[in-house]
């Protein structure tokens, strides 16, 4: 490993097989990748890795390749992206969305009756994964269908990295192969007998690119399993530790509810959903706000790469060659001292809060350190969602329920890499909760 520059190290080169990967771990270099998006570009992954990912055809893949990073105009990915960047910004189809996904959750607070148990990280993952996607994709969602295909798509997600490598993958992940499969010809069914208005808008804007675009009904069923991995792999393990560190801290839970309370975001997922300050709850509520972020400086562990498609000089000093690679990893930057102060290790849910600035004798932290929805024209669109989602679904819980560790203490599970997919790893053990109306609700509602 060498360094192009001759103090710190804000950029690596690695020397690989296939050629030169730069690492960038610089906020300011960081920055500079950002603004020069047409140069070093994030789309080539798409099609890159896209192919492997889905296991779309070659019609489709020359499809993707057109145009892809707007050489001559639009092309396919630019058009897709542009409508799911459109139909997830803050506004009235973003309500409707998180709104259609809170109400579905209902169902999954029956298992928590008093002094009921559950594995937390899998009630998680069923709940979310069943509730997201009716509200994305309506009552005709295949895994509403058939909620089988939780596990379906949770055996694909795994199988990811070998998906990538493309080696052999029937052979050396027989069950995430046959899982994607099953799961493309599910969405085959649910495109060939598609009603739009049952649909989000998200799904709905894809759905208009894919027929103008002529993709066939499997082809569009094996893209929309690979969407899913930006739907649901990431969003899951972080809703899972928001909802471990505000538990595992008796201070930060009372805040929390009070904050709750205050804003009215309390009661159940119908009563949060009327709320009609929900596009504003980040504002509203920005303790639980500041922990979400928290959580993803410190879970987000994830690299951004781009493909340079042109030399590139940085910042007037570093060079970046035609044809390689750059990884700008999050765990490098998340764990910065000199971004983030010294407290870098510790979680600490208020360091996102205005009042913590430095005008009030606090540390500024530097937010071009901060990655987890990656940054510049490709910066995640999901983004908003997620945010919500994490929100509003805490805030039902929060409410309402009390989770006690069933062993007894709160400890806080390490992560296991999932795929070169995802950025938010899931846990390497499920932590298994008794659950109580909270104390003081009576009967919980
Ligand atoms: C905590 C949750 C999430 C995290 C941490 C996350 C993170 C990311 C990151 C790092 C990228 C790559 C951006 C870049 O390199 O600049 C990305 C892309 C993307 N994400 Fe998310 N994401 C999350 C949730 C979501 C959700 C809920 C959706 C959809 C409903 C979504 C849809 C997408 C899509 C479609 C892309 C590709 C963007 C493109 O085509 O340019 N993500 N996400």
């Amino acid at each position: 490993m060498t360094s192009s520059a001759k103090c710190k190290l804000p950029i690596y080169t690695l020397n690989m097989l296939s050629g030169k990967v730069y690492i960038v771990t610089s906020p300011d270099l960081v920055n500079a990748v950002n603004r020069n998006s047409k140069k070093i570009a994030f789309n080539p992954f798409i099609a890159m890795l896209g192919k492997r990912i889905t296991g779309h055809d070659e019609d489709t893949s020359r499809i993707v390749q057109h145009n892809l990073n707007g050489e001559n105009g639009p092309g396919y990915v630019i058009d897709v992206h542009d409508r799911i960047v459109i139909s997830l910004a803050p506004g009235k189809d973003l309500e409707q969305t998180t709104k259609a996904m809170l109400l579905q959750t209902s169902t999954y607070f029956e298992a928590f009756t008093t002094d009921a148990e559950v594995n937390l990280f899998e009630w998680t993952r069923y709940t979310v994964t069943m509730c997201s996607t009716r509200a994305l994709y309506g009552p005709e969602n295949p895994f509403n269908r058939n909620p089988k295909f939780v596990d379906s798509f949770w055996h694909f997600d795994h199988a990811l990295n070998i998906l990538i490598a493309n080696v052999l993958p029937r052979i050396f992940a027989p069950k995430g192969y046959c899982a994607r499969v099953e799961l493309a010809a599910a969405f085959q069914h649910y495109f060939e007998n598609y009603s739009p208005g049952q649909s989000a808008a998200m799904v709905q804007g894809r759905h208009f690119e894919n027929t103008r675009y002529s993709i066939t009904p499997l082809n569009q069923g094996r893209l929309e399993v690979g969407t899913l991995i930006g739907v649901l792999a990431n969003t899951i393990p972080s809703i899972f530790y928001t909802l471990m560190h505000i538990y595992s801290d008796p201070i930060l839970i009372s805040d929390i509810r009070d904050e709750l309370e205050t804003s009215g975001f309390v009661g159940t997922p119908e009563d949060i959903s009327q709320n009609p300050g929900l596009l504003a709850m980040p504002e509203s509520c920005p303790l639980l706000h500041s922990t979400w972020q928290e959580v993803l400086r410190v879970h987000a562990l994830g690299s951004g790469a781009r493909y340079i498609l042109e030399d590139v000089m940085l910042e007037d000093n570093f060079l970046l060659r035609k044809g390689m690679v750059v990884q700008m990893p999050m765990a490098v930057m998340h764990s910065d001292v000199a971004a983030w102060g010294d407290h870098v290790k510790d979680f600490q849910p208020r360091r996102f809060l205005k009042q913590n600035s430095a005008s009030r004798g606090g540390f500024k932290p530097n937010l071009s350190a901060y990655r987890p929805f990656g940054g510049g024209v490709s910066m995640c669109p999901g983004r908003h969602f997620a945010t919500l989602q994490t929100m509003a679904l805490a805030a039902c819980i929060l409410s309402r329920f009390d989770l006690t560790p069933v062993d007894g203490q709160w400890n806080i599970p390490r992560q296991k890499q999932e795929s070169l997919a995802t950025n938010v790893f899931p846990p390497d053990k499920d932590v298994r909760v008794r659950i109580a109306t909270r104390k003081g609700l009576g009967a919980s509602k």
